[in-house]
């Protein structure tokens, strides 16, 4: 795999740079004294101060600029391209090494001659009404080859036809609503669902497939993809009606690319049959804009919606099955020809090499490819990374400076497919990745929406996050700290007063590497408001109106708010890469997994009853939490007397606190999930994008009210409170003493 020995070893230089290296690392632990409440053991303010300062809107800009001029989707010859560009400017910024690492996994892309669309087809077999087969380009666009159509990709092909179903969101409650209050029966038809709320592979390959439907329509109403007063691209950041949200309808569960679940996608690797493929839908899916759901929508017949059911266009929702009693002959048809194809991609694998703990990695990894321009995703995020790398290597060469651990740069591919790349990657150097592998930052998109920051991160980076967001200033107000323009506009009132902080859910690159593997893992980006800004991602989501001209019109004009998300994502890798002590801060750790035990027996509480009947105690987890929570406490305690200039002393701290994180994984995984091993936090089974902690418990008690057997279904429940009792006891054991 090359991790260590890639490009020439270095080594001479390390000789060399390891006196100085040393006295900096004496000096600095000698002075970063730890202090009651921060056991910073921070490496000089200047340094990273300097690594800040070197960052510059305007950079930004121009990586941004560049990164949006051509499609550059997954499988194609223009990411290809981008990703050796890459990688050049990468080694020219002054990385040690920087590479090009290619798997071969299971894309999906129409068929250019025989388009995707959906129609109504009269009594006589007319296609009485077509959905347009591509959006309106944008102006300047024009001429730009190989946009690829909306489509949504892995659908199998078909051309299914029948009776209309409205299913709302397509969630597992709004199916609930159909079958069991409404008595409406999706066998056999093809059900229509609009975009938002959750993620579309859980509408696709759970709910659309599990209700017996034979092909599943996507749509974006105005209602989620429309701000109240925002014009349309390109005179606003709205949706336009032509427009529609292209994206994967997968059901993965963390298995990266579908052929090869588990392992990488070498030439060796053997193939699992397109039949036998991880998480792939067997019925026809297609994404439409609002001006083709209109026409879809306006004559269906059958019961009104329930309440919360409307959307904002201008027809009655009702819900099927089927048109109105005059249309009751006309059918929906879906034309699909869309096709799986095994396809080379390429990741870009850039290193600094640690200079006193090159064996210790910190990773800061964002995806490369784009469903078009990729205006705001992910390129925002892809400029960030650029303009961390550039400043990394500038501090290198001009201050003489090298971190204390190794930084991992990645431009991960195959995002859009499923997180294929990022997740062949860890697959391919898991082994290495579980023994070295300190935190991994994700760098996804970095805008979505113009309001103040958001983070979601494991428990024990908060402490960091907010030490660093109070030495980054504001793009919002002169003179104010990020924290603080960020606090007063997203405050964590009933929990604490700080700034909010949400769980990880998935649906971005980190999932391998935090829900697998167990490595600490974080992201933070500018975002909307959440109080009032209801609509789902941002309105021209995986649309072709994701441009340059779209963040540079509208969402950050002075790249002030992507600079802010820059110098976020570089401090915490900085501070990660470079302090002696590392800034993991497990007490946080223990406050959080006290809140969710506190959460999920009140939940399980509320079938009082049956939780009497079948004995079911949550004693253990709470004995859990309790003998946690005193490890935590008492080796934060011992941190204080800590010996900084002591290398071993403090190797052997900081392995107990990288390690963390790793106990909660449990080898056997969630219940049907083999990837999803971490007990604390998994994916919701409901919404890929929502995070839900002690996932095992939670799932056990999901509608166990409607559960045939149920004291089975109890003697789940209580088996999976036994292994969250275990991995969190077991997990407080390694913050012991060691001896
Ligand atoms: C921008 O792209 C051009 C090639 O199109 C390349 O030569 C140049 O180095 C790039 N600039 C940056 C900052 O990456
Ligand atoms: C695309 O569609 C055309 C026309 O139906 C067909 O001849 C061709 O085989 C298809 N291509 C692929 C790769 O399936
Ligand atoms: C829809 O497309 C089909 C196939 O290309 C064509 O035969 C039909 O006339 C079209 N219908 C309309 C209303 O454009
Ligand atoms: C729904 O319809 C299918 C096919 O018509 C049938 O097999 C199934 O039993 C029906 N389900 C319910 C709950 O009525
Ligand atoms: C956050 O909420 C707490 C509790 O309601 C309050 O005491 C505090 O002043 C608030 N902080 C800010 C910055 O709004
Ligand atoms: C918590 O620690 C106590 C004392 O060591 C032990 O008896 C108890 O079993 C532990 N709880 C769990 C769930 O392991
Ligand atoms: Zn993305």
């Amino acid at each position: 795999m090359g991790f260590l020995n890639s490009g020439v070893c270095k080594w001479i230089w390390c000789l060399a740079g390891v006196g100085v290296v040393f006295l900096v690392g004496f000096t600095i632990g000698w002075f970063a004294r730890p202090t009651k409440t921060g056991h910073s053991g921070a490496p000089p303010q200047s340094f990273l101060q300097e690594f800040l300062d070197e960052m510059r809107a305007e950079n930004i800009r121009e990586h941004l600029r560049n990164l949006t001029r051509l499609p550059h989707l997954a499988g194609t010859e223009q990411n290809l391209r981008l990703a050796e560009q890459i990688r050049d400017k990468w080694l020219q910024y002054g990385l040690d090494s920087a590479e090009m690492v290619h798997y071969d996994v299971l894309l999906s892309y129409p068929n250019e001659t025989n388009p995707n669309y959906i129609s109504i087809v009269d009594d006589r077999g007319n296609q009485v009404f077509n959905t347009s087969l591509s959006e309106p380009v944008p102006k300047g666009y024009e001429d730009v080859p190989n946009i690829v159509p909306p489509y949504s990709a892995f659908s199998p092909k078909g051309q299914p036809e029948g009776d209309m179903v409205y299913v709302n969101y397509g969630r597992t409650e709004d199916f609930f609503m159909l079958q069991r209050d409404m008595g409406i029966n999706c066998s056999g038809k093809i059900v229509i669902a609009r975009y938002g709320k959750i993620f579309r592979g859980n509408k696709v390959v759970k709910n659309a497939m599990l209700a017996g439907a034979k092909g599943i329509v996507l749509f974006s109403d105005p209602a989620d993809y429309c701000a109240p007063g925002v014009q349309p691209y390109p005179d606003g950041w709205n949706l336009p009606g032509g427009g529609a949200q292209r994206g994967n309808v997968l059901n993965l569960n963390g298995a990266g690319d579908p052929l090869t679940p588990g392992y990488p996608a070498k030439d060796y690797t053997y193939r699992s049959s397109i039949d036998e493929g991880a998480g792939l839908p067997n019925i026809p899916v297609h994404p439409i804009g609002y001006d083709d759901a209109v026409v879809l929508l306006r004559n269906m017949g059958g019961p009104s919606p329930p309440p919360g059911w409307k959307g904002a266009l201008d027809v009655s929702y009702r819900i099927g099955p089927g048109f109105v009693d005059g249309l009751a002959k006309h059918k929906v048809r879906m034309s699909i020809h869309t096709n799986n194809q095994v396809t080379r991609i390429y990741n870009v694998i850039g290193k600094i090499r640690g200079a006193i703990e090159p064996d210790r990695y910190i990773i800061l990894g964002g995806h490369r490819d784009a469903w078009v321009f990729g205006g705001i995703d992910p390129s925002t995020g892809a400029a960030v990374v650029h303009e961390i790398v550039r400043s990394a290597g500038k501090l290198m060469g001009r201050a003489g400076w090298r971190p204390r651990r190794t930084m991992i740069f990645a431009s991960w591919d195959a995002e859009e497919f499923g997180l294929l790349g990022s997740t062949e990657w860890a697959e391919e150097n898991a082994k290495a990745l579980q023994e070295r592998a300190v935190a991994y930052i994700n760098a996804d998109s970095a805008i979505e929406g113009m309001y103040t920051l958001r983070v979601d991160c494991v428990p024990s980076l908060h402490t960091l996050v907010y030490d660093v967001t109070k030495k980054i200033s504001s793009p919002d107000e002169e003179g104010v700290s990020l924290y603080d323009s960020w606090h007063k506009k997203d405050n964590w009132t009933s929990d604490r007063d700080a700034p909010r902080i949400s769980k990880l859910g998935s649906g971005s690159d980190f999932e391998a590497y935090f829900i697998r593997l167990g490595i600490a893992s974080g992201r933070a980006r500018y975002t909307k408001d959440r109080k009032t800004e209801k609509y789902s991602n941002y309105p021209v989501y995986h649309s072709v109106y994701e441009t340059f001209e779209l963040v540079e019109r509208f969402y950050d004009p002075s790249f002030r708010k992507l600079l802010a998300v820059a110098q976020v994502r570089a401090a915490l890798v900085f501070q990660l890469a470079d302090s002696p002590l590392l800034p993991l801060d497990c007490p946080e750790y223990a406050d959080a997994i006290a809140k969710y035990a506190r959460s999920i027996a009140e939940l399980a509480n509320r079938h009082a009853q049956q939780m009497l009947q079948y004995q079911v105690s949550f004693d253990a987890l709470f004995s859990a939490v309790d003998n946690f929570t005193a490890a935590a406490t008492a080796f934060h305690e011992r941190l204080d007397t800590l010996d900084l200039t002591n290398d071993m002393e403090l190797r052997m701290a900081n392995d107990q606190l990288m390690y963390l994180e790793r106990a909660f994984v449990d080898p056997l995984g969630l219940p049907g999930r083999p990837f999803y091993r971490h007990i604390i936090f998994a994916p919701s089974s409901h919404n890929k994008y929502a995070g839900e902690s002690f996932p095992g418990i939670y799932d056990a008690l999901f509608d166990i009210h409607n559960a045939p057997d149920q004291p089975r279904a109890w003697d789940e429940v209580k088996r999976q409170i036994s292994i969250a009792a275990f991995t969190v006891h077991a997990a407080a054991m390694t913050l012991n003493p060691v001896a």
